[in-house]
């Protein structure tokens, strides 16, 4: 009978009959599909293959050390893009959701196309498109609710001859089971979903590089928080935002005027729907403590208790 080693062994076949001595690139975002996208050309055809990861700046606390580190195992190209400093200058003063979205897709997009410009000829650009991807797409227009910005979005300027998608017929499970299968991580494989603008859309208003340092520190509590507990396994995303309301507070003989950080949680099978999730009151309690003691600036924690409709997962 069938198994994911088979799965993988043929597609490493497929692969290498199909590229020969071609070079191949990819726009790695670090999220679970563009990582077993790359890993499995990784094993494929190796030195072949070169992975372009765009750091934005945006990512989550120590993400972009850990995409690095997840692939050292291999030979092949991988370029790190520090632009933190780009995206930030783009999105100075910006406040509005879908105009932060935007600047984002296509800066993403630029930097990709200047890396693949230094790399020159290339044979096939690679995508991590999984099947669900692919009936989406097909789906007719519905009202556009969020632009959704997905790393891998074709580049108009980079020549290539074809375009080359490995998981396009696996559902989003087996994308990670093949993901274990090629020695992943687990903390890659298991990853929960992240928005391609990343933080930017978890901070509220405008974006600064001293606001996206605070809301790191305060989601990397809750995640720790949460994973101690072993109540992040229950949980389909959740993480923290930093709401643009600063409150009167007080800590030791002073009063503080700080921001209000809001945690999300949601359970949910597809995220076309979402429920707010019941998380037990003493977490909550642990990691409003800590994110208060431990995160200059922030004086409030609030919890998001709306279901998706009417709210959305993200809060922009
Ligand atoms: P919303 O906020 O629309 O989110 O209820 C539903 C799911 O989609 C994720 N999301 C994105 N994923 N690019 C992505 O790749 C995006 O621009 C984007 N916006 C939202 C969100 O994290 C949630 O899982």
């Amino acid at each position: 009978d069938w198994t994911m080693g088979d799965y993988k062994n043929t597609a490493i076949a497929q692969i290498r009959e199909k590229v020969g001595d071609g070079k191949v690139l990819l726009a790695l975002s670090g999220g679970v599909d563009s990582s077993v996208a790359a890993a499995l050309l990784a094993e494929a055809v190796g030195s072949q293959l070169t992975c372009v990861f765009v750091d934005h700046g945006l990512m989550r606390k120590n993400e972009g050390d850990e995409v690095e580190r997840a692939f050292a195992p291999w030979d092949i190209n991988f370029i790190r893009v520090d632009a933190e400093t780009r995206f930030l200058i783009k999105l100075a003063g910006v406040t509005e959701p879908e105009h932060k979205r935007k600047i984002i897709g296509e800066e993403f997009i630029r930097v990709f196309e200047e890396e693949a410009k230094k790399i020159g000829a290339v044979d096939y650009l690679a995508q991590g498109t999984i099947y669900p991807d692919v009936i989406e797409s097909g789906a007719g227009d519905a009202a556009v609710i969020k632009s959704h910005h997905n790393v891998g979005a074709l580049p108009d300027h980079v020549d290539f001859k074809e375009i080359i998608e490995p998981l396009r017929l696996l559902f989003k499970d087996e994308v990670r089971q093949l993901g274990r299968e090629l020695g992943l991580p687990e903390y890659l494989v298991s990853r929960q979903p992240f928005p391609g603008p990343g933080l930017a859309i978890r901070i509220i208003g405008d974006v600064t590089k001293a606001k996206a340092d605070m809301l790191r520190e305060a989601d990397a509590i809750f995640r720790e928080e949460a994973a101690l507990t072993g109540e992040d396994r229950r949980l389909s995303q959740f993480f923290a935002a930093l709401t643009n309301m600063r409150s009167v507070g007080v800590m030791g003989d002073g009063r503080t005027y700080d921001y209000a950080i809001a945690l999300r949680a949601v359970t949910t099978d597809d995220f076309m729907t979402a429920d707010w999730a019941r998380i037990p009151y003493e977490l909550l309690d642990r990691i409003s403590v800590r994110i208060v003691n431990e995160v200059p600036g922030v004086n409030r924690v609030l919890y998001d208790i709306t279901s998706k409709p009417p709210a959305t997962v993200e809060f922009e």
